[in-house]
């Protein structure tokens, strides 16, 4: 088993009895017995207060948790259609029948289960696979063969070679952020120097807006929280990265991580918090090793800890916590929510977590990127910063490019750079669309391509999927309605019956059954989860279906049936059973299709 630097062995020895240390301490246990047994949950349920039935509730909402065993090699092929596109279906049905196994279903030896999930963030390094929580990329068909070799002789998976596990930066530009690095402290030595207002003016005047997605303006989240009663105050560092295709928060928390904290830190030293966490997406588990290496570090250099740079007062340190595969704990309400040990279900907003968040204390989220902008602007100044970008989105961003192009990766870009000059550096041909900000984002069509990546003309939160003219797009639309259907929490009635809805349609175009009918109820459908579903996820889970429904009408139109009646069902694949039945598959038994 797998266990980078102990962390999970601690986490099983944990002595904090806190409820809010439910998740890390499943988390811990699926580990350990490859699943969470009943007795577990037992003597968990009276150490913590916890009732065993809402222990129970939480196993079942997140994928990497279970209540039954898993195999000892527990295997999750990433399902993101990048991997698709890079042939992991193939690779693992090649892998189930080496192995012998039904997918999601241990073998009877127990010894493997192979099963898909959402995006792993290795788009620009695929197909990819977690074995044991740890990331396996650059899978071929050899790769799979010794693999196979290796799980049959039972070799535990911390004594596989190395290169097997190998994740690549894979910066392929780099501006502002990637190049000028601040040296370890200068972030804090600025904010010891001038004081909290001043940093505060000059994140204003910075116009630095949050890079997680919506764009929020940082100075002023980070004033209302400041503001806000309470003497309790929270900073929480958002490193759940699931949106499919993005996988820049990766490079920065790898090899970017002083600056990270240096970035929470200096956050909570304006907003007066002693205690931080990163949220951590479970599929980055190897990454925990080095980030606890790096806070420590900082610990012995006074840069954490008590009386922070000989400052009295300035208390703060940091506490990762995992997450275990459920795309909604990105949402920063479900994020606090999932720190608190439950299910990550969306709060009522508001109040906003900058007055009532973890422990309904006030709270800033901020991505990744945010934090690593933050300490940058607090050392080089607003000026420097506003040098580069445009008026309403200064700065530069990440982007996670993957999919049709010679060279994938991060690339580092001043605001405002347009789509068809990304699409040029990354050698991008022939390209037929964009997929901009991930699934819940923009498709975007080569007659669009002079638009400017930017705040005030195409948001995004990193992610820049290409897909050339050979691909089918309705494949990249089925993949995400999938995704959106398997990641729903199922609190709203919207998005838990209208995501279902929209995928079962979009599977009805695919397989050429669909009318002219059921575009209208695409659309319609998905215009009543953007005006009603509770949160993000389910306002934006229709955007795929729609945007391509608009900008690439003929994906569509070429597969409808041509009929005089508009069924509501696949009335052929329900005569089915009666065929089955009636042991008749005769050409009177079947409708006459195409016709
Ligand atoms: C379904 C959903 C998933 C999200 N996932 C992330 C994520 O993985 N990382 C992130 O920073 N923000 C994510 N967000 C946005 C957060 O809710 C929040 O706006 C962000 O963390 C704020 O940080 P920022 O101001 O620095 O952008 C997500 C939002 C939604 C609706
Ligand atoms: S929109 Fe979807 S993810 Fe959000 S609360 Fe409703 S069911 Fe949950």
């Amino acid at each position: 088993m797998k266990d980078p630097g102990g962390f999970l062995t601690r986490l099983s020895t944990d002595s904090d009895d806190s409820p809010d240390r439910l998740l890390q301490h499943l988390i811990a246990i699926q580990h350990h017995h490859s699943y969470i047994p009943d007795e577990a949950v037992r003597r968990l349920s009276e150490r913590l207060g916890t009732p065993a039935v809402e222990i129970f509730s939480v196993i079942a909402y997140y994928a990497f948790l279970h209540r039954h065993p898993r195999g000892q090699f527990d295997i999750y092929f990433s399902d993101n259609i990048t991997d698709r596109m890079l042939g992991n279906k193939a690779l693992m049905e090649g892998m189930c029948k080496k192995l012998g196994v039904e997918p999601g279903v241990p073998r009877a030896d127990g010894k493997v289960t192979i099963d898909m999930t959402s995006c792993t963030g290795m788009c620009d390094q695929g197909p990819a696979l977690l074995v044991n929580g740890m990331a396996v990329t650059r899978l071929t068909e050899e790769r799979i063969h010794k693999m196979v070799g290796l799980i049959e002789a039972g070799v535990p998976a911390a004594k596989w070679p190395k290169r097997f596990f190998v994740v690549k930066d894979n910066i392929q530009r780099k501006d502002m952020l990637l190049s000028d690095y601040i040296i370890r402290g200068s972030a804090i030595d600025a904010l010891n120097v001038k004081g909290g207002d001043a940093i505060l003016e000059s994140l204003d005047a910075s116009n630095l807006r949050g890079r997680g997605g919506a764009g929020f303006k940082t100075a002023t989240k980070w004033r209302f929280c400041r503001e806000a009663p309470g003497a309790e105050h929270y900073v929480v560092c958002n490193a759940d990265e699931g949106e499919p295709g993005t996988f820049k928060d990766r490079l920065l928390l790898h090899s970017y991580a002083n600056c990270v904290i240096e970035g929470m830190t200096l956050c909570a030293g304006v907003i007066g918090a002693k205690k931080g966490f990163i949220y951590l997406r479970g599929e980055y588990l190897y990454l925990v090793e080095a980030l606890e290496k790096t806070l420590q570090d900082r610990r012995d250099a006074n840069l954490l800890g008590e009386k922070i740079r000989g400052k009295p007062g300035f208390d703060f340190d940091i506490e990762i916590h995992l997450g275990a595969g459920a795309y909604v704990c990105g949402e920063e309400s479900a994020l606090i929510e999932s720190l608190e040990g439950k299910r990550g279900i969306p709060r009522q907003r508001p109040p906003f977590p900058v007055v009532s968040g973890y422990r309904n204390r006030p709270t800033v989220v901020n991505n990744v990127e945010t934090f690593v902008a933050a300490a940058h602007i607090a050392v080089f100044g607003a000026d420097w910063f506003k040098s580069s970008g445009t008026g309403d989105s200064t700065g530069t961003k990440l982007f996670s490019v993957s999919g049709d192009c010679a060279k994938p990766g991060i690339y580092e870009y001043p605001f405002g750079v347009t789509i068809r000059q990304v699409l040029e550096d990354c050698g991008a041909s022939d390209t037929q669309a964009v997929q901009l900000s991930g699934a819940a984002g923009s498709t975007i069509p080569p007659q669009e391509f002079y638009r400017h990546i930017a705040f005030e003309d195409v948001p995004t939160g990193g992610s820049f999927m290409i897909f050339n003219q050979k691909r089918d797009l309705l494949k990249m639309v089925l993949n995400f309605t999938r995704f959106f259907c398997h990641e729903s929490c199922g609190f709203c009635t919207p998005c838990r019956i209208g995501g279902r809805l929209m995928n079962d349609l979009v599977e009805k175009v695919m397989v050429g059954y669909a009318t002219s009918y059921d575009i209208s109820e695409l659309k319609k459908i998905g215009l009543v989860m953007k005006k009603t579903a509770h949160c993000g996820l389910g306002s934006t889970a229709p955007n795929p279906v729609l945007d391509t429904l608009k900008k690439f009408p003929g994906t569509y139109s070429k597969r409808l049936i041509n009929t005089s009646y508009e069924p509501a069902f696949n009335l052929e694949s329900a005569l089915e059973v009666s065929r089955h039945l009636t042991g008749r598959d005769d050409e009177r038994a079947h409708l006459e299709l195409g016709n």
